[in-house]
C-alpha cells in the first residue's frame, strides 16, 4: 500500500464514486477521504460532506485528514451549465481556485483536475484534433475549462504545484448515471435498452462524438498521476481519446445483443453543443508520455455495459 492521504472532491458523481473504489483498492479505505456536497451512503472508508466553494472548509478537511493529494471532480457539466452560465462559472472556477490555492499554500504532491472535449469549438479541426489547437469554446463549461488548463499550468510553472490533467471525452458507465452533460445519452440509452424500453435520443442520429468507457476513464487517471512528473510534457491537460461513434452506432451495437431495440431522435439544445465538439481527438501526447491505450471498443463497451446493467435490473443472464 502507498502512503498517500487522498481527498476526492465531488466523490458522489458519475466518475467520482468509481474513482473512490479503486482509489481506496490502490491506496486502502482510511487513505481516501470521499467528499461531496451531500452526504454520501455505503462507503467503505472516510466522508465529508464539504462544499468546495468554501476554502476554509476545505482547509480544515485538509489538515483534518493530511491530505496531500486531491482529486478536484466538481463540477458543473456542459448541458448544466448553458442553463445559469454565471453559477457554472463561479463553482467551476472558484472551488478550482480553492483547490490549487491550498494545493500550493500546503505544499501537497499532487492535485488532479479533469477537464473535457468542450475546451474545443468549431474553429478546432473537428477530426484527429491536436494536442495544442485553437481553443475557442462555445460554452461555459468549455470556457471554464480553458482557463482552468491554464491556471493549472500557471499554479504548476509558477508555484510548482503538481497539477494534472485529461481532457476526457464523454465518459460511460454502469456503476453512476451522468450529471448534466450532453453525452448523457450515452449512458441513458443502455438503461433504456435493457429494460426494453424505446429510447428517445436528444441528440440527432449522426452526431458523432469522442466517447471512453469508464474503465479506461479510471485506468487513465491513475496511470496519469502515478507517471514519473518528468515524463509529463503537457501541463495544462492531455487530449485522451477511446471511441467515437453516433447515436445510431450505439443502437446498432445494441441491436447485435438485443435485436429488438427502438430508437428515436428528438434533439434538443445540446444538439448545438454537440455540434460545436469535435468528433474524434488525438491522443498521441498521452500515448508517448505515459503510455496511455484504450482498452474497449463500442462492441467491447456495449456487451459489457449490458452484461452489467442485467444483474443491477435483476435481470439474470443477459441471453
Ligand atoms: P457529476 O456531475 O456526475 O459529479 C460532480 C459532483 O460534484 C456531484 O456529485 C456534485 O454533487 C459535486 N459538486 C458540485 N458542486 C460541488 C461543490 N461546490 N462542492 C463539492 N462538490 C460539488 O460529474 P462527473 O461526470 O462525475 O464529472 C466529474 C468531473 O469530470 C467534472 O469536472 C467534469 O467536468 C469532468 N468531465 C466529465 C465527463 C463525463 O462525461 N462525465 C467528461 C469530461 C469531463
Ligand atoms: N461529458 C461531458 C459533457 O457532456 C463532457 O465534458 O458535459
Amino acid at each position: 500500500m502507498k502512503q498517500e492521504h487522498i481527498l476526492i472532491i465531488g466523490a458522489g458523481g458519475q466518475i467520482g464514486s468509481v474513482l473512490t473504489d479503486t482509489l481506496r483498492e490502490l491506496y486502502g479505505d482510511d487513505r481516501v477521504v470521499a467528499s461531496d456536497l451531500h452526504p454520501l451512503e455505503g462507503q467503505s472508508g472516510p466522508t465529508e460532506v464539504l462544499n468546495a466553494l468554501e476554502g476554509q472548509a476545505l482547509e480544515a478537511v485538509v489538515k483534518k485528514w493530511r491530505i496531500n493529494q486531491i482529486y478536484h471532480l466538481a463540477a458543473i457539466l456542459s448541458a448544466t451549465g448553458e442553463k445559469d452560465p454565471m453559477r457554472a462559472w463561479n463553482v467551476n472556477m472558484t472551488s478550482l481556485f480553492n483547490v490549487l490555492e491550498i494545493a500550493r499554500q500546503r505544499g501537497l504532491g499532487k492535485v488532479y483536475f479533469p477537464s473535457s472535449i468542450a475546451v474545443f469549438g468549431r474553429e478546432a479541426a473537428p477530426v484527429d484534433t491536436p494536442q495544442y489547437e485553437v481553443l475557442i469554446p462555445e460554452t461555459v463549461y468549455g470556457i471554464s475549462k480553458v482557463a482552468g488548463e491554464n491556471w493549472a499550468n500557471y499554479y504548476f510553472r509558477r508555484y510548482g504545484v503538481d497539477v494534472r490533467s485529461l481532457r476526457y471525452p464523454g465518459i460511460i458507465g454502469y456503476q453512476s448515471m451522468p450529471g448534466g452533460g450532453t453525452t448523457d445519452y450515452a449512458v441513458d440509452i443502455y438503461h433504456y435498452a435493457i429494460q426494453k424500453k424505446p429510447f428517445e435520443c436528444f441528440l440527432r442520429a449522426d452526431t458523432r462524438l469522442p466517447m471512453l468507457y469508464m474503465p479506461d476513464a479510471i485506468r487513465g487517471t491513475v496511470e496519469l498521476m502515478e507517471a514519473p512528473a518528468n515524463s509529463l510534457s503537457v501541463r495544462t491537460s492531455y487530449n485522451l481519446a477511446g471511441m467515437s461513434f453516433t447515436p445510431e452506432e450505439v443502437a446498432s451495437s445494441i441491436r447485435k445483443l438485443m435485436p429488438n431495440f427502438k430508437i428515436t431522435y428528438k434533439p434538443d439544445f445540446r444538439q448545438a453543443i454537440a455540434d460545436s465538439w469535435p468528433a474524434a481527438i488525438d491522443d498521441s501526447a498521452a500515448r508517448y508520455d505515459w503510455h496511455w491505450h484504450p482498452e474497449y471498443d463500442l462492441d467491447a463497451m456495449t456487451k459489457d455495459m449490458l452484461r452489467h446493467l442485467a444483474v443491477k435490473y435483476h435481470l439474470g443472464e443477459l441471453a
